[in-house]
């Protein structure tokens, strides 16, 4: 039975793909904040973790908690969007808190749980990017907070891609679509189904060739 570990699995996205890979059959760790007002989780037959993704004392206690166990996937997914980020209001301190939690802690996350992807049979870490990270494609401005945090989390999974294809790891960034979720609002055009339906798809057909790319939920290519 093939295994994913999910940080921010308490709604939304995190929390769709827990639903979608268990009753796949496969085996999940969702990582939440605050496990207990996650009942579904247990009502799936998921187990349930609590950590805050910015303590990266906590990540590495857990990490140690759970060595030995395998994961064929570990899903980056938690994230922040950010206060005001308007130019004239920007705010300094929750730009480094954005920061902390998009950038830092996947890569922390990545860190303390090399060991358990290498003891999984796919080896595939995926983080949750966005289009909003691509420098490309920003020709509306704005969204300072969480645009520069995406394209930072786009530069770090470039050289972890790097760094880890020597011991088979395939690193890849995914922009799941505007989807309605408490990030995404209401008048997001996407249900979490279908985009999580998607980003399965692309995460189950990547391999070393496509480690180091940023790829959307229909497996479209995003430019950086
Ligand atoms: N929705 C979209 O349209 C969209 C588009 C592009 C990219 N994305 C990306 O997709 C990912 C999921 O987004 P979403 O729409 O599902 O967002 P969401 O509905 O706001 O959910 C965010 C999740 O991240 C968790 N989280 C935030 N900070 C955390 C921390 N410090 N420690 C642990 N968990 C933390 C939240 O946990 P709590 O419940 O404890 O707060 C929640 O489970 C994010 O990385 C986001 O940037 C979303």
């Amino acid at each position: 039975m093939p295994s994913v570990f999910i940080t921010g699995a308490s709604r939304g996205l995190g929390l769709e793909f827990a639903r979608q890979y268990s009753a796949e059959g496969w085996s999940v760790v969702a990582a939440c904040r605050r496990p207990s007002d996650v009942p579904q989780l247990e009502e799936w037959g998921v187990e349930a973790v609590a950590v805050d993704v910015t303590d990266f004392a906590a990540v590495a206690v857990l990490a140690r908690r759970l060595a030995g166990r395998a994961f064929d996937l570990l899903l980056n997914n938690a994230g922040v969007y950010g206060q005001d980020q308007e130019f004239g209001s920007i705010d300094g301190e929750d730009w480094q808190r954005v920061m902390r939690t998009n950038v830092i802690a996947p890569l922390k996350v990545a860190e303390a749980f090399l060991p358990h992807v290498l003891a999984g049979r796919r080896r595939v870490m995926a983080f949750l990017s966005s289009r909003m990270g691509s420098v490309t494609e920003n020709d509306s401005g704005g969204s300072y907070i969480y645009r520069s945090s995406k394209a930072a989390l786009n530069a770090a999974v470039r050289s972890l891609a790097v760094d880890l294809r020597p011991q088979g790891v395939t690193a890849i960034l995914l922009h799941p679509g505007w989807v309605r979720t408490d990030m995404g609002g209401h008048a997001a055009p996407l249900e979490v189904e279908a985009s999580v339906a998607g980003l399965r798809g692309v995460i189950d057909a990547a391999g070393p060739a496509d480690s180091g790319t940023f790829r959307d939920y229909t497996g479209a290519t995003v430019p950086w």
